[in-house]
C-alpha cells in the first residue's frame, strides 16, 4: 500500500503526493496511515524545511474519504477512521515547518479538510472545492465544521456544509478559502515549489513560532495570545539566525539561516 503515498524530496522541500488518481485520490486508512508518517519523517529531517501535499494527476487533490468503506459502518465501527484522519490533519496543522497544499483538482470533504489543515492553499482553476458529506447523509469529521469557518466565516461555513454545494477555485479565491489560482496545474506545481523554495529558506526558528502564535489566535483569548507573542518575540531574539538576518540586512548581503 506504500505507493498509494509518495514522497519525495526536492531543494529542501518534501512532496507528499496521495496517489490514487483511479479513484480520484479518495482516502482510506492506508493512505492517512502513510501520509501520518511521511508528514512525521518531513518533520523529523534536518534537511526538509517545507511540505507540499497535492495529488497525482489532473483530476483530483482528493474526493473525500473513500465511500466504498461507509456501507454497514456504524457509529462504533466508523470511530477509529474517522479520529485517524481528523489525527493526521491535526498533526499537519501543528507541523513545525511551513505546508502548503497544491490543490489540482476536486478538493472534497477529507480532501478539502486536509488541505485546510496546512498553512496555505494554492489551486488550479480546474480546482473544485466542498464538503459534500451532507449529501451522503453524514457531517464533515476531519475538522471541516471547525477549520472552515476559522477560514471563510460562519455564514459561508454554514452554506457550504449545510448544501454541500462544490465551489470553483475562482470563489473558493474570493472567500479566502485558497491563497492563490494557477491557469494550469503545470503552473500550480511551478508556482508552488517556487513559494516552498522560499519559505524552505526562512529562518526555521521563527518560522516554527510565528506558525505557533498565528495559530493561537485560535485557542487563546487575545490578552494570552498577545502576551505569547511578546514571549516569543524575545525567543527570537536568542537565536544565530536573528544575528545573521539583522547582519545581513546592515551589510546588504543575503542572510544564510542555520535554522537555530
Ligand atoms: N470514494 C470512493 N471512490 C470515489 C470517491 C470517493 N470519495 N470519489 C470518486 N471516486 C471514484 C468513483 O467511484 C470512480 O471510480 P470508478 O471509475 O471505479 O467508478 C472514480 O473515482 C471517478 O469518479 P467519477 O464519479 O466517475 O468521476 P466524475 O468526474 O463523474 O465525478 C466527483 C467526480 C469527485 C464529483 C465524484 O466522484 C464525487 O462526487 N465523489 C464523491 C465526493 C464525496 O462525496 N466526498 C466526500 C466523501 S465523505
Amino acid at each position: 500500500m506504500a505507493d498509494e503515498v509518495l514522497y519525495e524530496v526536492e531543494d529542501g522541500v518534501a512532496i507528499i503526493t496521495i496517489n490514487r488518481p483511479e479513484k480520484y485520490n479518495a482516502l482510506n486508512v492506508d493512505v492517512a496511515n502513510a501520509m501520518h508518517s511521511f508528514f512525521q519523517k518531513a518533520e523529523e529531517d534536518p534537511e526538509v524545511r517545507a511540505v507540499i501535499l497535492t495529488g497525482m494527476g489532473e483530476k483530483a487533490f482528493a474526493a473525500g474519504a473513500d465511500i466504498t468503506a461507509f456501507p454497514g459502518r456504524d457509529s462504533k465501527t466508523v470511530r477509529p477512521f474517522v479520529e485517524k484522519g481528523q489525527a493526521v490533519a491535526n498533526y499537519i496543522e501543528a507541523l513545525s515547518i511551513p505546508t502548503i497544499a497544491a490543490v489540482n483538482g476536486y478538493a472534497l470533504g477529507g480532501g478539502c479538510e486536509f488541505a485546510m489543515a496546512c498553512d496555505i492553499r494554492y489551486a488550479s482553476a480546474n480546482a473544485r472545492f466542498g464538503q459534500p458529506e451532507i449529501n451522503l447523509g453524514i457531517i464533515p469529521g476531519y475538522g471541516g465544521t471547525v477549520r472552515l469557518p476559522r477560514l471563510v466565516g460562519l455564514g459561508v461555513a454554514k452554506e457550504l456544509v449545510l448544501s454541500g454545494n462544490p465551489i470553483k477555485a475562482d470563489e473558493a479565491l474570493r472567500i479566502g478559502l485558497v491563497n492563490k489560482v494557477f491557469e494550469t496545474v503545470e503552473d500550480l506545481r511551478n508556482g508552488t515549489m517556487e513559494l516552498a523554495r522560499t519559505l524552505a529558506k526562512k529562518p526555521g526558528v521563527a518560522i516554527k513560532l510565528a506558525k505557533q502564535s498565528l495559530s493561537n489566535a485560535w485557542e487563546m483569548s487575545l490578552k494570552d495570545n498577545l502576551s505569547y507573542e511578546v514571549d516569543v518575540f524575545c525567543q527570537t531574539f536568542d537565536t544565530e539566525d536573528k544575528e545573521e538576518g539583522v547582519d545581513a540586512f546592515l551589510n546588504k548581503r543575503e542572510p544564510v539561516f542555520k535554522h537555530k
